[in-house]
């Protein structure tokens, strides 16, 4: 399978949750059972997003496989390995870009490979090929000041792909994006997951965002503020052959289906 990065790159990575929960605050008064009883196996290189209403916990769920919050419950583990911390085996993208203002486009790319000190030509090597990749190459001078929000977003992507992550975390990257830049960006997402190979798990409020993406599709219910922690409600496989026609009768069964699930959480939650 051909990879984006060097003969270092890590292979793709399994992600397993047993029996997942998070508790924020103390457990007396005032802590928050956030979620609870996770279970889920997402295997290497599959494509897996993540829906549900908010404050079902996707976010929280995505911030502790990226190792920004310890679990309070059960185990996650990368690759077997137990998630102790942020590394660079997992790639991180938000809605928010969360590119550095003051660095060129390809400085901020650089800037991953760059910590981990590879020769420079390495580096260079690595940025030339993501910036191809997302379709940048005439904008490495520029400032992400500069691009628009796509292409910022496009800038992220390519700076987490640098760092040759075995895992892409991905929250609602696309959720400030308008309608034809964020379906352009889905359509660049599922290309540069079939060449690299990548794992991905991506959280979205957009049913059919998760339908054209996925391998398969979580619905998460519950959510702190309705009295249930966030878990599981129910996960979709999508049959369904890539490039995926939303106008089809299958596609938009898949979607009522998604829809009902998501509706009924938060109905069996008030
Ligand atoms: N740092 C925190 N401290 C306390 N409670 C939190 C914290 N982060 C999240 N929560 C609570 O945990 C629950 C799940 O939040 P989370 O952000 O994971 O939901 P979400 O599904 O991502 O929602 P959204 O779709 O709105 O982004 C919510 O009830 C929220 O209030
Ligand atoms: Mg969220």
């Amino acid at each position: 399978m051909p990879r984006i990065g060097n003969d270092r790159a890590p292979q793709p990575a399994t992600i397993r949750a047993v029996d997942l929960g998070k508790r924020y605050g103390s457990p007396g008064a005032g802590g928050v059972q956030a979620m609870a009883g996770v279970d889920l196996d997402v295997a290497a290189g599959e494509f897996v997003t993540v829906v549900g209403a908010s404050g079902c916990g996707k976010s929280t769920l995505l911030r502790i496989i990226a190792g920004f919050e310890p679990a309070t419950d059960g185990t996650i583990t990368v690759a077997d390995e137990q998630i102790t911390g942020p590394g660079p085996d997992r790639g991180v993208v938000f809605q928010d870009y969360g590119l550095f203002p003051w660095l060129t486009v390809s400085e901020n790319i650089a800037y991953g490979p760059r910590q981990k000190r590879y020769p420079s030509a390495v580096v260079g090597e690595k940025t030339t090929r993501v910036l191809e990749a997302v379709g940048l190459t005439r904008f490495a001078r520029s400032y992400p000041g500069q691009l628009s929000g796509g292409m910022q977003q496009r800038v992220a992507i390519a700076r987490v792909l640098a760092n040759d992550p075995a895992v892409m975390l991905m929250d609602e990257p696309f959720g400030a994006l308008d309608a034809l830049t964020r379906s352009a960006m889905q359509a660049e997402l599922s290309r540069i997951h079939r060449e690299t190979g990548t794992t991905v798990l991506f959280v979205t409020h957009s049913i059919e965002e998760a339908v054209v993406l996925a391998d398969r599709v979580v619905v998460m219910a519950g959510g702190a503020s309705h009295g249930v922690p966030g878990h599981i409600r129910e996960i979709v496989p999508v049959p369904l052959a890539r490039e995926r026609d939303a106008t089809s009768p299958e596609f938009n069964e898949l979607k009522r289906h998604i829809a009902a699930l998501v509706h009924e959480g938060v109905e069996a939650a008030a």
